[in-house]
């Protein structure tokens, strides 16, 4: 079968043949229909230091997928041959404290599709049966592709309650969009989205016309927290850029007692000032990955309930057009790039 897979110890993906998967009693096989480049994948294609460090090679990347289920382990009795799905790409043990106490999210065996174990950007993905996540009819397989990014704003979104609060989201990008749609469904009043980039704070207005987009680089936060007649600060911040200086900026603007959820992820050490944290007893919460399965039902249910994130696909490509899909992913100027697995060849 094709497979994207990462073949050298140098920046660059290869399309080429490998093996079919072959399945567990407690795996299924997944013939896959369309994928979503994530961060994560732009990463191990530019093979920075944590790519190397983290991903063993050769490697078949992706982990963000759609497909049906084209073969049953012996042991799995509740799914079907020809069923729409999705799944969680963590794959976690079942023997740690977490995972014996249903947390699996918190499992810290957790391996990682497409990172440390064969992934979906593949004609067929094995994956365990436990992970399977069944598509219902209101969602296609597009969106079924960007259910893992989707589940991590839908995560980060509902970790405090947002209810008639006002929401700060730092960082535009893919998720941090999809964030703003999800924060304004699960009932914030106004809810902020910041970034740096125009093109990404203009895709934001689309998504998620409700929210007040604001480019931090040129316009002063303070304003536009007058302009909608905010008076002390955000009641809860989302941080989905990864920027040290989005978040000294999101704790600048909260209130009292503010809660933020922490999704961005660093991409080195840096100096904060703590005492932010301490004197205004803010509560800062780490979010990573979905909570199983929690939040793929809560997801599931917006989306069939009228969440519409769909404009967060600017680009939709042939796998075999992976080569400028990750040009485009990795200009971090765009929204989701979908790859079509119907045509990898
Ligand atoms: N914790 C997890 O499980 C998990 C999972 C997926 C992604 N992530 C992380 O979540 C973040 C969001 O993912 P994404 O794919 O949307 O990322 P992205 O890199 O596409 O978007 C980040 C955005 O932040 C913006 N930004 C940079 N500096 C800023 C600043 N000072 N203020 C406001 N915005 C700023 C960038 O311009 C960019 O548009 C990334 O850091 C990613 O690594 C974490």
């Amino acid at each position: 079968m094709k497979a994207l897979s990462k073949l050298k110890n140098e920046p660059g993906i290869w399309m080429v043949d490998v093996p079919m998967p072959e399945i567990g009693p407690d795996d299924v096989l997944v013939k896959v229909h369309k994928t979503g480049i994530c961060g994560t994948d732009v990463h191990i294609y530019k093979w920075d230091e944590w790519a190397q460090q983290t991903v063993p090679w050769p490697m078949v990347t992706g982990h963000e997928y759609a497909g049906e289920i084209v073969e049953l382990g012996q042991n799995v009795k509740d799914l079907k041959i020809g069923q729409r799905v999705s799944g969680e790409g963590h794959v976690v043990g079942h023997n740690s404290r977490a995972s014996r106490a249903g947390k699996y999210h918190l499992d810290p065996d957790t391996k990682g599709i497409g990172v440390n174990l064969p992934g979906a950007f593949a004609e067929y993905v094995k994956i365990p049966a436990f992970n399977i996540v069944s598509l219902p009819d209101a969602v296609d397989d597009e969106i079924g592709a960007i259910l893992d990014p989707l589940g991590n704003a839908v995560h980060t979104a509902l970790a405090f309650d947002l209810v008639g609060e006002d929401v700060i989201i730092t960082g535009a990008g893919p998720i941090g969009i999809m964030g703003a749609a999800v924060a304004k469904r699960a009932g914030a009043r106004h809810v902020v989205i910041t970034d740096l980039s125009d093109e990404r704070l203009a895709l934001a207005k689309q998504v998620a016309p409700e929210a007040r987009a604001v480019n931090v680089g040129t316009e002063n936060l303070r304003d536009a927290m007058k302009g909608l007649g905010m008076k002390e600060g955000f009641d809860v911040g989302l941080e989905m850029s990864g920027a040290p200086a989005a978040l000294d900026q999101m704790l600048d603007h909260l209130v009292m007692g503010g809660k933020v959820a922490l999704l961005g992820v660093p991409a080195r050490p840096f100096v904060f000032d703590l005492s932010k944290v301490v004197f205004r007893m803010v509560t800062l919460k780490g979010i990573y990955g979905r909570e199983m399965f929690e939040t793929w039902h809560k997801m599931l249910g917006m989306l069939e309930t009228g969440l519409d994130v769909r404009k967060v696909i600017t680009h939709r490509m042939a796998a075999k057009d992976y080569a400028e899909a990750f040009k485009i992913a990795a200009d971090g100027k765009s929204g989701k790039v979908v790859l079509d697995w119907g045509e990898a060849q």
